[in-house]
């Protein structure tokens, strides 16, 4: 057990990656918080994590909104008297190109993607420096690494969540708190649900990613399992790239 008894927060819990990782951290012993917007969706994960005999609470919640943010680390420590994990993970897709843009879809994706994470950050922080330990993991993007079309303010944001984890990695290692992101490549989700809609889309994809298969949540929750347990002990600041290898050319 990798993360026996230890209190992890999920954001965006209730669908795709962020469920990949409520469910592979409960098997590893730790009690989940699944904090999502859409409480009904992350109801269904409190309860997945249940049938695993595990320990498992729903959460409603508005990344964006400072006050929802605040009760929901709240909220944890109250439930279960700890926090020690915090995986920033809910997150939106607008696709945009610069000039598509408004300034209204342009601050709704900086608001959820990256003022989200530090909004987390900023609460989680302030419980794991009294307790002078805690992981956050952040998840951000290959869309941050290399160029995709249609993801103006997307990249711009994951972007931000990269250099946002360096940042705060520095800012709070003496206080032994470890700070990582992942970038995840193509992951077959909500998120990317075009790619079952559209053969050709696929193949497209498939054609950029050496490992030659769409990345599936259990690659993302093996990656954060990692950052959020003992084992990456030495390790801050980093982005933790699983993208089958589509940015290595
Ligand atoms: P998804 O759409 O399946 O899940 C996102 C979850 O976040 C949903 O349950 C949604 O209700 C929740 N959410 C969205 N906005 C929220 C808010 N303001 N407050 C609380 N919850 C909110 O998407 P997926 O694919 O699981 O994405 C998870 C993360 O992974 C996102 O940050 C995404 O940008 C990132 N990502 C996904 C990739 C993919 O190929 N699926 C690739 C790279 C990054």
């Amino acid at each position: 057990m990798r993360l026996s008894k230890k209190v992890a927060i999920i954001t965006g819990a209730g669908s795709g990656i962020g469920r990949g990782i409520a469910l592979r951290f409960s098997q590893e012993g730790a009690r989940v918080v699944c904090a999502d917007w859409n409480l009904e969706s992350a109801q269904e994960t409190a309860e997945m994590i249940k049938k695993q005999k595990a320990e498992g609470l729903a959460i409603k919640v508005d990344v964006s909104q400072e006050e929802e943010v605040k009760t929901m680390v709240a909220e944890a420590i109250r439930r279960f008297g700890a926090l020690d994990i915090l995986v920033n993970n809910a997150g939106i897709y607008l696709p945009d190109t610069a000039d598509s843009a408004t300034a209204d879809s342009w601050s709704k994706q900086m608001d959820i993607d990256l003022k989200g994470v530090w909004l987390g950050s900023k609460y989680a922080l302030a419980e794991m420096k009294k307790n002078k330990k805690g992981k956050i993991v952040n998840v951000a993007s290959i869309a941050a690494l290399v160029g995709f079309p249609q993801v103006s303010s997307y990249s711009a944001a994951k972007g931000g969540v990269i250099s946002l984890t360096r940042q705060m990695a520095l800012e709070y290692a003496q206080a032994g708190i470890q700070i990582n992101a992942i970038a995840p490549g193509v992951i077959r989700t909500a998120m990317t649900k075009a790619l079952s809609q559209d053969p050709n889309l696929e193949k497209q994809m498939l054609s950029q990613i050496p490992l030659q298969r769409i990345g599936d949540t259990l690659d993302i929750a093996n990656a954060a399992l990692f950052l959020a347990s003992s084992e990456s002990d030495y390790v801050t600041g980093q982005t933790l790239v699983v993208d089958g290898g589509w940015t290595i050319h």
